[in-house]
């Protein structure tokens, strides 16, 4: 089911020159299947029309705290209940001064006073206003008051100066409000996820890989974000942007991602210990057993090239086996693998789960239909050291994720609840 459908969103424009930027979230979500009202300021009304508003939402703007059209005259309490979220974007420094004084002089402030539930505030002015002591305060109080940021970003902005003080670009908006209405059950935790091939280099110009794309990898990344957890990504080379809020560990070889993996689970003292590790890339086995300096040239050579092989450090069996000698310090952790396999993948996963000796193995069938390298979907089977085995239907890699995401929720739950 979709994320955004049937949810109620009120958009509070402040006046900005963002306010265009604002316009594409409302475009946005309105596709993805949530209603969306504006409540714009009379200053936002001199940056964009309230026909544009009410064109892109579908819905009447709300401008008057006093409007006769509202039907008993309560529009800032109705909307402010009614929002599962609120967002106001662009949030200028004068919004933001009157929201942290608890002013209540138009609809959109006394809107936010009424509010109890989740408000997401992206912050667009000069960065000469942003880093200004009394907005920095206001930015304080608000963040006391359980207000939720996104941005501002650093760049070039619309008066010419260069700094922080941009608007939040629709993409990363959009994100964050996501995450404001998702569930925080990995608040706290702290997840290592490794993700994409690697690429076993053979000389410098050639190297063996395959087919990953790092789909599934960042799918489960993106849902570890949602619900709150720190996420460190640990990827092969893939043409993906990293989620934004992970933590990127760009890596080439199994070796380089067995160190970078390593490196996180075992933080350096002073860091946040990891809570679970989930191995979704597609590690290259085997590694030439020597890296050439100069380019093979074929005319040293034959008409056959034989490789010679060297198995790589199997990382998912190495943290499961470190995780078994560290436990005595009393922190639990829970490690996922995945399993591509091509045909009997019930019985194969089950044999490999019990050789890797992590707690969870998502099992897939590569070969099947919609499954694999490079898809949109895939169709996991969901197998236990707790003896669980359950098939979940072809599903959107997001929603894999999240199920997945769920399951070892549940997982750390009990195993940090029971002695
Ligand atoms: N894995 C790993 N390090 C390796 C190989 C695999 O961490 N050197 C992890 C993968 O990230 C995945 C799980 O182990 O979570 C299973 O990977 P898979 O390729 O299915 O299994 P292999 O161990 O490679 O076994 P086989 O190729 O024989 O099926």
């Amino acid at each position: 089911m979709n994320f955004w459908h049937g949810k109620q969103i009120v958009i509070g424009l402040g006046g900005g020159i963002a306010a265009y930027k604002t316009l594409e979230v409302i475009r946005r979500l309105r596709e993805a299947g949530a209603t969306v009202t504006p409540v714009p300021t009379q200053a936002a009304l001199r940056f964009v029309t309230g026909l544009t508003l009410q064109a892109l939402s579908g819905e009447p703007i709300r401008e008057d705290l006093f409007s006769p059209l509202a039907p008993d005259g309560m529009d800032h309490i109705r909307l402010a209940q009614a929002a599962d979220l609120v967002i106001v974007a662009p949030a200028t420094a004068d919004l933001l001064a009157r929201m942290a004084t608890g002013q209540a002089d138009d609809l959109l402030s006394a809107l936010l006073l009424a509010r109890r539930g989740p408000v997401l505030v992206a912050p667009a002015m000069n960065p000469a206003m942003w880093e200004h002591p009394a907005t920095q305060r206001n930015v304080a109080t608000l963040r006391q008051d359980g207000i939720g940021f996104v941005g501002p970003e650093s760049g070039a902005m619309a008066c010419g100066d260069q700094g922080s003080g941009r608007m939040a670009e629709p993409a990363t908006l959009l994100e964050a409000a996501r995450r404001a209405l998702t569930p925080k059950i990995l608040a706290g935790r702290r997840v290592v996820i490794t993700a994409g091939p690697t690429r076993e280099e053979l000389d410098p110009v050639r190297f063996l890989s395959n087919h990953s794309s790092g789909k599934m990898g960042w799918a489960v990344a993106l849902a570890a974000l949602r619900a709150g957890a720190r996420v460190d990504l640990v990827h092969g080379p893939v043409a993906l942007p990293v989620p934004w809020g992970a933590v990127a560990h760009a890596v080439g070889s199994a070796c380089e991602m067995l160190d970078a993996t390593l490196d996180v689970w075992l933080s350096a003292p002073g860091n946040p210990r990891c809570d679970a590790a989930i191995l979704t890339a597609a590690v290259a086995d085997y590694r030439p057993e020597k890296r050439l300096n100069d380019k093979i040239k074929k005319e040293h050579a034959f008409s056959e090239l034989r490789l010679e092989l060297t198995q790589n450090p199997d990382i998912l069996a190495m943290l499961s086996a470190w995780t078994g000698m560290r436990s005595r310090d009393g922190h639990q952790r829970v490690i996922v693998g995945f399993a591509a396999e091509t045909g009997n993948a019930l019985t194969r996963g089950k044999a490999k789960r019990i050789r890797k000796g992590c707690d969870l193995l998502a099992i897939n069938d590569v070969s099947a239909p919609g499954c694999g390298f490079g898809t949109d979907t895939n169709a996991v089977t969901l197998i236990g050291r707790d003896g669980r085995e359950e098939a979940w239907p072809l599903l959107p890699k997001e929603q894999v994720a999240e199920k997945l995401i769920q399951a070892v929720g549940d997982l750390m739950r009990n195993i940090h609840t029971t002695p």
